[in-house]
């Protein structure tokens, strides 16, 4: 074969084609039911939007619900299994199995963030949210490692099955969106991790402890990205982004929003008490 041949002559037709559209991208991301599929078409998917291999385009729609795997079997709250006597193996999976299923679902949380708004919102937002999905992707696959860890694994046990919910009620208004996404959802992930790393620290666990403190770090990034676009949407319509936040999560959220608060971690966010103080129950 000459030398000067492309490399990739043998897929011709991918080389003379446009960039594929992040938003297919993001979709058949979106589409991948498997947790290691899905956890490995996110990275690369925020790899190629990051290195301009793929194009601003949003040509295709999101699906109403993300494909998942068939296990776990979802629950309504009420219905799930208590998680036994803290410190017994079993309480210590259910644990583990519950952050993970937490970090699987924030995975398409973020890919839709990212593709249903992106058009509108701009390339900033979209590569703020396809590195939230990377997070979220590697959050997901250091909990299901640990879990395997202890001789379990993802979809061992059933999971929460209301965290799509808040998602799909919002998915026509993006303010709505982030208002209940990153500043009530993953915000109350600030508030209950410290208590979670306490009491993993205090059970001579290094490893679980160590896993938590970067899924802190990160979120503290995250619910700032989310209210740092928010305050952009609040702008845009000229209201008061306090104002807007709290009529918007009155409307949309339907669970309370409650203390103890993690007020320096939601500082950090850019999420002051004038925000949460006036709605907390
Ligand atoms: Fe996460
Ligand atoms: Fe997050």
């Amino acid at each position: 074969m000459p030398a000067t041949l492309p490399k990739c002559s043998l897929r011709r037709k991918r080389c003379n084609a446009l960039p594929q559209s992040v938003a297919s991208a993001i979709r058949a991301a979106l589409l991948t039911g498997d947790p290691r599929a899905k956890c490995f078409a996110t990275r690369a998917v925020a790899k190629d939007w990051r290195r301009g291999a793929l194009a601003f385009a949003f040509d295709v729609a999101m699906p109403d619900a993300p494909a998942r795997p068939e296990r776990p079997e979802l629950l309504a709250p009420s219905q799930m299994p208590k998680r036994g006597k803290g410190g017994s193996d079993r309480a210590r999976i259910a644990l583990w199995h519950s952050l993970a299923h937490i970090e699987f679902v924030a995975i398409d949380l973020a890919l839709d963030m990212a593709g249903r708004f992106g058009d509108a919102m701009g390339a900033e937002f979209v590569s703020d949210f396809l590195a939230v999905a990377a997070d979220e992707a590697m959050h997901f696959a250091l909990l299901a490692r640990k879990l395997e860890s202890l001789g379990s694994h993802y979809g061992a046990l059933p999971a929460h099955g209301g965290l799509w919910q808040a998602a799909h009620r919002t998915r026509h208004d993006v303010a709505a969106r982030l208002a209940v996404v990153p500043m009530v959802l993953e915000a109350r992930g600030l508030d209950v991790t410290p208590a979670t790393l306490e009491r993993v620290q205090a059970a001579g666990d290094s490893g679980g402890a160590k896993i938590l403190a970067r899924i802190l770090d990160d979120e503290i990034r995250h619910v700032g990205q989310g209210t740092k676009h928010f305050l952009r949407c609040a702008e845009m319509v000229q209201a008061n982004p306090e104002t807007l936040w709290q009529s918007l999560v009155k409307r949309h959220f339907k669970g309370a929003i409650k203390p103890p608060f993690n007020d320096s971690a939601r500082l950090a966010a850019g999420l002051s008490r004038e925000f949460y103080a006036a709605v907390a129950s």
